[in-house]
């Protein structure tokens, strides 16, 4: 295992995107744009502010126009969205996003259910969404869904995957993030992942993308890290999931990330307590418990209060002999 030794790694909150987009109810606009404002002051490389889907496959984030004008935008972090078509495109530069990040699914069955079109339609989407943003000047990022597994196909073949890495790197898109989708990657599949996409186009910014869903995201993501992996999307509390992938559940949790990197000596920018505040405004907003454990728990060297009656068993220990007096 590699320590930190100061490796910056940079952050992408995807709470607001894909933790939002799995809530039962609606997160009022000014709430979702208090939250954005306050996670830009907490050190983020990047922020998925919201998608420019359909309101009807996704009404939770049906108010993406109105919540990227009204945030307060801080020059050094890239606040991005997700863009799954043409219409997308139009309403995501109307909107002055810093970044595309368009979507599709490495399964067949996946990109059906979840864009309602073959692989080859979002494909051919992506091409003219992809130009328009190039004349505009806006970068691209793709987000491949279901890189490590898809939950009604199974297996996802490596060869699969890099294929459509080839098929984007060759539209001159800036990055690709590798998604779990439903928590289905292991360790030694994301370091062959990783390490075969970065291969096989060393020019393209790669990011990590994982579900907690077997509780292997966090392993998950030092392999990814140990593969030269620098770029990762966490969110929030660990919400999140993908409304339209069956048993899809939370995004490995940003503070359950940061502190682990953090206490390994990675630069990840973030304060895990500042993480654990924000995390408390969340929970507010989505009125149920967070799957996350460090805003639960603490960080590690959290002090707790010995039990009630602390001096009565060390005043026995030390009637016991068990503590000698030192002088
Ligand atoms: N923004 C706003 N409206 C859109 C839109 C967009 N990006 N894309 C399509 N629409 C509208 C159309 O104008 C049309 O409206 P109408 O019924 O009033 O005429 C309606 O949606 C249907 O359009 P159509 O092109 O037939 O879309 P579809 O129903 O086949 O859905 C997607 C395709 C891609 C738009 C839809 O499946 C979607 O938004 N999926 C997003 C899924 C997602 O975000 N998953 C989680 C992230 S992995
Ligand atoms: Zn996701």
């Amino acid at each position: 295992m590699i320590e930190g030794k100061g490796i910056r790694i940079l952050v992408n909150e995807v709470a607001t995107r894909d933790g939002f987009q799995m809530e039962d109810h609606f997160i009022p606009t000014d709430d979702k744009v208090a939250l954005v404002d306050r996670l830009s002051a907490l050190g983020y490389a990047k922020i998925e502010v919201t998608s420019f889907t359909s309101p009807k496959a996704m009404p939770a984030l049906a108010d993406g126009e109105q919540v990227m004008r009204r945030i307060a935008r801080r020059p050094a972090l890239v606040y991005t969205a997700l863009v799954p078509n043409v219409r997308g495109a139009e309403r995501a530069l109307d909107s002055r996003v810093d970044e595309f990040n368009v979507v599709m699914s490495c399964s067949e069955s996946h990109n059906l259910a979840n864009l309602r079109m073959t692989r080859e339609q979002s494909f051919a989407q992506l091409v003219r969404v992809v130009s328009i943003a190039q004349a505009a000047r806006v970068p691209v990022n793709v987000s491949l869904s279901c890189t490590f597994g898809c939950p009604m196909e199974g297996e996802v073949s490596l060869s699969t995957v890099l294929d459509w890495v080839d098929r984007f790197a060759a539209l001159r898109v800036q990055g690709i993030t590798l998604c779990d989708t439903t928590g289905m990657a292991f360790p030694t599949q994301v370091q062959q992942v990783c390490a075969a996409a970065q291969e096989r186009c060393p020019e393209l910014e790669f990011t990590a993308h994982f579900h907690n869903t077997r509780a292997m995201g966090l392993v998950n993501t030092i392999a990814a890290i140990d593969a030269g992996i620098r770029r990762l999307d966490l969110a929030l509390g660990g919400i999140g999931g993908c409304p339209y992938a069956p048993g899809a559940t939370g995004n490995v949790a940003t503070e359950d990330v940061v502190h682990m990197l953090n206490c390994m000596g990675y630069d990840t920018g973030i304060d895990t307590e500042a993480l654990i505040d924000v995390a408390a405004v969340l929970q507010k907003l989505v009125q149920h418990e967070l799957p996350a454990q460090v805003s639960r728990a603490g960080t590690r060297l959290k002090r707790h209060e010995p039990p009630v009656d602390f001096s009565d068993i060390v005043a026995r220990a030390h009637a016991r002999g068990v503590i000698q007096e030192t002088s």
